[in-house]
Order: structure tokens, then sequence, then C-alpha cells
């Protein structure tokens, strides 16, 4: 399966709770998904009563187990949930702090989808969707750890769409670059709304497109990708005299 229909679809969000999880929902739910799993570390922090509640920390191998046997009719898969914790590399926490944020943004979508995926099979081929970012492709000075998990996590999708093709699985990286939700809540500068990074996702989805570039900053990223030390770090990449 090249694409997919929204309508009809059993979807399982994760960190659907809140922020762009949430909006991942209400939004799957308004296209007419037949079923929408809501994953979430605390169930009743799930909101939305049209959704089903699913315990669901991604750092947890038995709750990827019993959403796997509870969810066995699920259709598409959006790894969603994510955490920053760190910093800076020199920081003085920053390898329990980079380990951390490994632990949810690239070890939690690679436990669910190698769960998942013989579900996914079994139901037709479907869709695992992973919630990237912009800085999958570039550093920033005080999250470049978090920004390492974010590449180690495209990696891992782009691994992922090579093994699942032979199963008919599409498999789709989101690059947002800021959204406004609580996770970028300090930061000063123009954040995506969660509502045009989740349609862009399902129209991707729809669509069949392996790469959604949700706003126009990771579009200028991705496209300055070859040369982006040159365009983001004029001065350490300048000759030396
Ligand atoms: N906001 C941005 O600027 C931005 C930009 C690019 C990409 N992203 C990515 O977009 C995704 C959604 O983030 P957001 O903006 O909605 O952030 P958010 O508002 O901070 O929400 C994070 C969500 O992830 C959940 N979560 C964190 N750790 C988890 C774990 N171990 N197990 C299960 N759920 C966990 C949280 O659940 P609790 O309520 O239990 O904490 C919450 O539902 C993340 O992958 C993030 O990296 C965000």
């Amino acid at each position: 399966m090249s694409h997919m229909k929204i309508e009809g679809s059993v979807v399982f969000v994760t960190g659907a709770n809140r922020g762009l999880g949430a909006e991942y929902v209400r939004q799957l739910l308004d296209r007419g998904a037949a079923k929408v799993y809501a994953g979430a570390r605390q169930i009743e922090s799930v909101k939305n009563s049209a959704a089903i509640a699913v315990p669901m920390d991604v750092t947890s191998q038995s709750d990827i187990d019993a959403a796997v046997r509870t969810c066995s009719d699920v259709t598409m898969l959006i790894n969603n949930a994510g955490a920053i914790f760190g910093g800076r590399i020199m920081a003085e926490n920053a390898l329990e702090n980079a380990k951390a944020e490994f632990e949810t943004n690239v070890w939690g979508p690679f436990n669910l989808s190698r769960a998942f995926a013989p579900v996914l099979a079994k139901n037709g081929g479907g869709v695992i969707v992973n919630v990237l970012s912009a800085v999958s492709w570039m550093s920033i000075k005080d999250a470049a750890t978090y920004a390492m998990s974010k590449s180690a996590a495209w990696s891992l999708t782009n691994g992922l769409r090579l093994e699942l093709a032979r199963q008919g699985t599409l498999v789709v990286a989101v690059h947002p670059a800021f959204i406004d939700t609580e996770m970028a809540a300090g930061v000063d500068m123009p954040k995506t709304t969660p509502f045009q990074v989740v349609d862009r996702t399902l129209n991707g989805v729809e669509a069949g497109i392996p790469e959604v570039l949700a706003d126009d900053t990771s579009a200028f990223v991705k496209s300055n990708l070859p040369n982006h030390i040159e365009t983001f770090y004029p001065k350490v990449a300048a000759p030396r005299p």
C-alpha cells in the first residue's frame, strides 16, 4: 500500500494527551478515522472522550507489549511522543540528559515500530509516522543533545522505510521547526501551529508522501542541507587566513 485513506483507519498515537499529539487525535477523528487509540503515560490526562485512552510510556517495553495485544486492529502508528531534557553537549548533566532523550525520542519509536510492524502487515501494510524535526538536519546551540536524538530518529525512519517496503508499509517522516506547544513555550521565535503540522502530515499520508516538510523553516533547512554549515555558521566555515 503506497497511501492510505484516513477515513476508516485505526490509529495509535503516542503522547496523545496534549500538544501535537492531542491535535493528531482531534484531526484524525475529524477526518473519519474509525478508531483512535490515544497513548498516554497517565490515561486520565486524555481529555478527548471520542478516543480510546491506552497506557503508553514509550520507554516501557511492557506498555508496548500490552498495547500490541489490545490494539491488534491498528493500521497507522504515529510516533509523536517526544522529550527534551538537555541542552549543550558540554553541560554538566549532558550524558544523563542525552540518554533520557534517546530513550524517548529514539528507542521509543524503535521499539514501538518493531512491535507494531507485524500488526500493520497483518492489516494490509498501513503507515508509520515518525514526528521528527528540522533539527534532524542541523544542530542548535541550546538543544544539541535533543538534535542528536532527532538525527538518530531520522535515520531510524529511513531504515524502517527500507525494511518495511516489502510488507507495503508507508513510513513517513515529519519535519517541523518550532511548534506552538508547551515544548517550545520558552522559545521566542516564529512557531508553526499544531493544526498545520497535523494537517500536512495527514495530507501527506493520504498522498503516499514519505517526507512531510511541516513549515517553511524546515523546507529552508532541507534545501540548504548540502551547505548548511556555511549557511548557519559562516564564521566557523570560513577558510582560515
Ligand atoms: N514543540 C516544538 O517546537 C517541536 C518542534 C519539532 C518537533 N517536535 C516534536 O513534536 C512531538 C510532539 O511534541 P509537542 O510539541 O507536542 O511537545 P509537548 O507539548 O511537550 O508534549 C510532549 C508529549 O510527549 C509525551 N511524552 C514525553 N515523554 C514520553 C514518554 N516517555 N512516553 C510517552 N509519552 C511521552 C508527553 O506526555 P506527558 O503529558 O505525560 O508528559 C506529551 O504528551 C515530539 O516528538 C517533539 O520532539 C516539537
